[in-house]
């Protein structure tokens, strides 16, 4: 996707350039979540509008989700979200491969060729759509060559059902064979104040290559705008499986938490808003998506992109939160073990 900056009618919007000339700005939907189930947090069920349909409201055209979120359940807000001819203004990007079980566990990835064709027909029915405008693998199958993956996709652009193809959480070696087979349009990768680490290679990479970046966990699941959950909240994944919210790694982070949100108060936005907007900063190419679970979440996130910081702001928002700092990795040793972005 080639993105450039503009304002339309409202927010500033990240705009993607997708043959149709949409206003997009990322958001997810996670309307359905429920504990631990699908790999985000918590739970806030659709009680009147889905926070799909009022991002879509707000001027938001990217809508980011998984087929796996809510085991499909994702996919059917969504659709809801789509009624009343908005399918059109929307830019769907969807990630498949994660094996799910009916007790909300976890089998692995299936990045086989004949799998990608399945998981894309289920999504096409749930959603109701006949095109996928961004399908993506949400992991890198470690038993099927990436060539094949994105060979599978590529046939799906072929016969019209996907617009164009993207990647998730894989490293710079398989960015560079995976466009060697199809052009990349966009990876989606964790990137945020306390979570840097594309910086050395993977972005590098994807900027030779014209690809762009959809940047997941800029609050660093919450934590940057300062609202932890309860130590006791049940099933809460953040403080069941994520070393930055556990024990004395939570309290040094909220630190730098707190620094920020000081710094906030004299640049009239909360903590959430500046590290929403820091990741903005970075470039036009980078897509900053919100976790939005809640009406108000999303409107105080959006405000974040009318934010106007001038360098030396960055610079001390940048500084309030060092990486050095930063108490615990991202995800948890095993899982991390996982992730060809971090090989
Ligand atoms: N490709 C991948 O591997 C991958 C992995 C994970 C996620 N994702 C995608 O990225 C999306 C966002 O990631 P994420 O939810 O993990 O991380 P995030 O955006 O860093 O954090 C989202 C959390 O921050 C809190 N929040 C959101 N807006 C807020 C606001 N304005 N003020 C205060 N708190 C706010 C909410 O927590 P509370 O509800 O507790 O307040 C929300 O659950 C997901 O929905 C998913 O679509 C992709």
């Amino acid at each position: 996707m080639n993105t450039e900056t503009s304002q339309v009618g409202g927010p500033v919007a990240q705009v993607v350039d997708d043959d149709r000339g949409h206003t997009l700005v990322a958001a997810s939907t996670a309307d359905d979540v429920t504990a631990d189930g699908d790999g985000k947090i918590g739970a806030a069920k659709g009680v009147g509008k889905l926070v799909g349909q009022r991002a879509l409201d707000a001027g938001i055209t990217l809508l980011d989700t998984g087929d796996f979120y809510g085991m499909g359940h994702n996919e059917l807000l969504i659709r809801r979200a789509l009624g009343d001819g908005k399918r059109k203004h929307a830019f769907i990007s969807v990630k498949f491969g994660a094996l799910r079980g009916p007790d909300n566990s976890w089998g692995g990835f299936d990045g086989r060729p004949q799998a990608v064709k399945n998981f894309l027909a289920y999504t096409l029915k749930r959603l109701d759509t006949d095109y996928i405008d961004l399908y993506r693998p949400a992991r890198l199958d470690p038993d099927v060559p990436i060539e094949d993956t994105i060979g599978a996709i590529a046939d799906m652009v072929k016969a019209g059902y996907v617009r164009h193809i993207g990647l998730s959480e894989v490293g710079a070696d398989t960015i560079r064979r995976a466009h060697a087979v199809h052009p990349i349009a966009d990876l989606q990768i964790e990137y945020s104040l306390m979570s840097r680490g594309i910086e050395a290679s993977i972005l590098p990479t994807a900027r030779e290559l014209g690809i762009s970046i959809t940047a997941y966990g800029i609050l660093s699941r919450g934590l940057l705008s300062g609202h932890v959950p309860n130590a006791n909240a049940k099933g809460d994944i953040r403080t069941l499986r994520m070393p930055r919210f556990q024990g004395n790694n939570l309290a040094r982070n909220l630190e730098l938490v707190d620094t920020l949100r000081q710094l906030g108060t004299r640049l009239n936005a909360t903590a959430a808003q500046l590290a929403i907007a820091w990741v903005k900063s970075r470039g036009d190419d980078i897509v900053p998506l919100i976790g939005a679970r809640r009406r108000a979440q999303l409107y105080e996130a959006l405000q974040a992109l009318n934010l106007q910081l001038d360098e030396a702001a960055l610079a001390q928002i940048d500084a309030a939160v060092p990486t050095g700092r930063v108490a615990g990795t991202r995800y948890a040793a095993a899982q991390l073990a996982h992730l060809d972005s971090e090989r």
